[in-house]
């Protein structure tokens, strides 16, 4: 049996054993009584009893064990023309500061504190002194307008608000501070402090005395050493898009994360302490979390975290020049980032100036991998180009070809393999195992491994109706897909209505609120249709209200500007149609999927359900792609 083979099966039949030899790599102030505790289905809790602080294992212990000089965090910057390392020893000073400047604004073991952070080295610096102090953080992706913001903070409730003057996105100033400013004002949470950090390209007018410069907070603290806590306590909670407009607050744990992304980073990427790893993400999303912050820290390696985009900042080389000039051993982002190199450096003309000889791996996850993609990037690069799945709720991957346990044979569209720990199953919808190569849902059999969400902040209730329920015993992913005969997952796409738009996932019942709020909007549908670049765009549909006197185009303009407004640029709604009816079932659901279906250029006959076919059949001309 191969090593894969002999790990998976070992995690499946005896997960108490597997992840109890897994933990031994993580340093506990009180090592755990129980590695799985199974008590209180379906909530399952990893290493109860166990304490730890995930700052410390992140920083803190590397620093004793003689790493203290040696690169943690480079920040690579082309769009303020700054690179710059931190030491393990200056990171930890950093952090332990800025965790005292947080305390002396009252925050405590258990306190919350939202983050709204461009991609500075003070979101790292942020986000661990809160690791730090057991204070639970709540990252808002700096693309979310101040609506989404403050649904955030609503929810999450936080003392103290971390935030900066402007974020620099390509060429343009994001000025972040009046987004901030609106949040507070929408939300009925009062929040104590605001922590923002002036940039040299925008100053921020500061509302006294609520807030306070970085700097003058930092000047002040006294360092903050590592506090103690439950290996159950939230680490943090990161808001994802569900299927309605409330966002879902997943809760990370601190021991099972620890656990779970130190293994991931050997055994699945295959890198290892001192090794440089680069996520090309943003630390608002969970690849942020995991594998720019998290795990190559608790791993020993120096982390990349890139103010930056693959094109224009400033050309479709800048993905192989940050490679180059840091000796990144593991280069990890999205299918999409490697669409746009491609489309404007066709053959790859732009390695050539670059050496890439560090680097061993390409990693790509956010959305599915498609083969030309695939193809381009092997062809282009000569290095192994891996394909992953998970998602924000499990915080490291489900399926992979594990690089450092076992690599496996690459079958393109295709991420390989169950990890350790996750029974993947796909199910028929009576709940009965799918036939190799048959599609389904596809689901996890309880309990998750470590490392994956705990429940949802405050709301077991919704944990357990989103993902527990459909079917008894199983982990529901909202993914539709196969297991091929030799094991092989595929993954074909959501099956619900969480759209993947340039690897962001968004709710298109979201952007449906903002939508149908319009005084001339009677109902409305927004789908996610195919894009060559951005893997998916949302398109919406709206009927009219009888008697509303609009102009087409002006509506369309009124209702973009909206959904920017509200839900944030990211949105990425630039289409919408005005229609005379939406296709529904004679529940009155709305018949998204067949909408899609033909939006995507597929032959889509209507359900049996439907209500009137008619409707339909009106719409295949408006939705079908050009040509088709
Ligand atoms: N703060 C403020 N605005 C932001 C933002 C942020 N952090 N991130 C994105 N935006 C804005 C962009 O400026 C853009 O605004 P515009 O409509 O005025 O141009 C809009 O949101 C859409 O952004 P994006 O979807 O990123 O499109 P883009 O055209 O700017 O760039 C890519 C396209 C492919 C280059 C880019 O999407 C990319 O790098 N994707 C990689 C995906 C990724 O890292 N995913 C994370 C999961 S691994
Ligand atoms: P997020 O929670 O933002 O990480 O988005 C997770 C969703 O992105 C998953 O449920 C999938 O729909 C999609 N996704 C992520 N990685 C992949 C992949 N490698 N292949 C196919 N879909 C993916």
């Amino acid at each position: 049996m191969g090593a894969y083979a002999a790990a998976y099966e070992r995690s499946i039949a005896d997960p108490t054993r597997f992840w109890g030899l897994a933990a031994r790599d993580i340093r506990w102030l009180v090592p755990p009584d129980r590695v799985l505790d199974d008590g209180a289905p379906p909530f399952y809790r990893w290493f109860t009893g166990g304490e730890l602080n995930t700052c410390d294992n992140a920083l803190d212990r590397h620093v004793e064990d003689g790493r203290g000089d040696q690169a943690a965090l480079i920040y690579d910057s082309p769009v303020t023309g700054t690179v710059a390392t931190y030491t393990f020893r200056q990171l930890t000073d950093l952090v332990a500061r800025f965790a005292g400047a947080l305390r002396e604004l009252g925050v405590d073991r258990g306190d919350r504190v939202v983050i709204y952070l461009p991609m500075i080295p003070e979101a790292v610096i942020a986000m661990l002194a809160c690791a730090r102090l057991g204070a639970v953080h709540s990252v808002v992706f700096g693309g979310f307008a101040a609506k989404e913001l403050a649904v955030r903070i609503d929810h999450a409730r936080p003392k103290v608000v971390v935030s900066a003057s402007c974020g620099i996105e390509g060429g343009r100033i994001v000025a972040y501070k009046p987004l901030l400013d609106k949040a507070l004002e929408l939300a009925t949470h009062k929040v104590d402090r605001c922590v923002v950090r002036q940039r040299p390209q925008l100053h921020a007018d500061l509302v006294r005395p609520r807030d306070i410069d970085w700097d003058e907070a930092v000047a002040q603290a006294v360092p903050a050493d590592c506090v103690p806590v439950a290996a159950t306590d939230p680490l943090y909670i990161l808001y994802t898009s569900g299927t309605t407009g409330r966002p879902k607050g997943v809760v990370r744990d601190n021991g099972g994360h620890a656990v779970a992304l130190r293994w991931s980073m050997e055994n699945i990427y295959g890198v290892g302490p001192g090794d440089v790893f680069w996520a090309a993400s943003d630390v608002g999303w969970v690849v942020g979390h995991s594998y720019i912050v998290y795990a190559p820290l608790l791993t020993g390696c120096a982390t990349v975290l890139y103010e930056g985009k693959p094109v224009g900042t400033p050309d479709a080389g800048a993905f192989w020049r940050v490679a180059s000039q840091h000796r990144v051993k593991a280069l990890f982002t999205a299918p999409t980032a490697i669409r746009a190199v491609k489309k404007e450096d066709p053959d790859g003309a732009l390695l050539a100036g670059y050496d890439l000889s560090a680097m061993d791996t390409l990693f790509l996850a956010g959305e599915r991998l498609d083969p030309d993609t695939y193809h381009w990037a092997a062809r282009v690069l000569d290095k192994p180009v891996i394909d992953h799945w998970w998602q924000t709720e499990t915080g490291w991957p489900i399926v992979a070809n594990l690089r450092g346990l076992e690599p496996m044979p690459v079958k393109p569209g295709s991420p390989t393999v169950a990890v350790p720990g996750y029974d993947v199953r796909v199910l028929a919808p009576d709940g009965t195992g799918a036939a190799p190569g048959t599609d389904g849902d596809i689901v996890v059999r309880l309990p998750l491994p470590p490392g994956t969400l705990s429940t949802l902040w405050q709301d077991d209730e919704r944990f357990v109706e989103s993902y527990l329920t459909r079917y008894p015993g199983h982990y529901l992913t909202g993914d539709g897909g196969r297991v091929d005969e030799d094991g092989y997952v595929w993954v074909m796409g959501r099956t619900d209505d969480v759209i993947n738009v340039a690897g962001h996932r968004l709710s298109t019942g979201t952007m449906e609120e903002v939508i149908a709020a319009h005084p001339a909007v009677a109902e409305c549908a927004v789908i996610g249709v195919h894009d060559e670049l951005k893997g998916q765009v949302p398109r919406g549909l709206v009927v009219l209200k009888s008697g509303a006197e609009v102009d087409g185009e002006t509506l369309r303009g009124e209702l973009v500007a909206m959904v920017r407004e509200q839900v944030g640029p990211v949105a990425a709604l630039k289409e919408i149609s005005v229609v005379p009816a939406l296709p529904k079932t004679r529940s009155g659901k709305i018949l998204r999927g067949a909408m899609r279906g033909i939006a995507d250029g597929q032959d889509v006959t209507a359900p049996s359900t439907i209500e009137d076919p008619a409707v339909l059949d009106e719409l295949r001309p408006v939705l079908r792609p050009p040509g088709r």
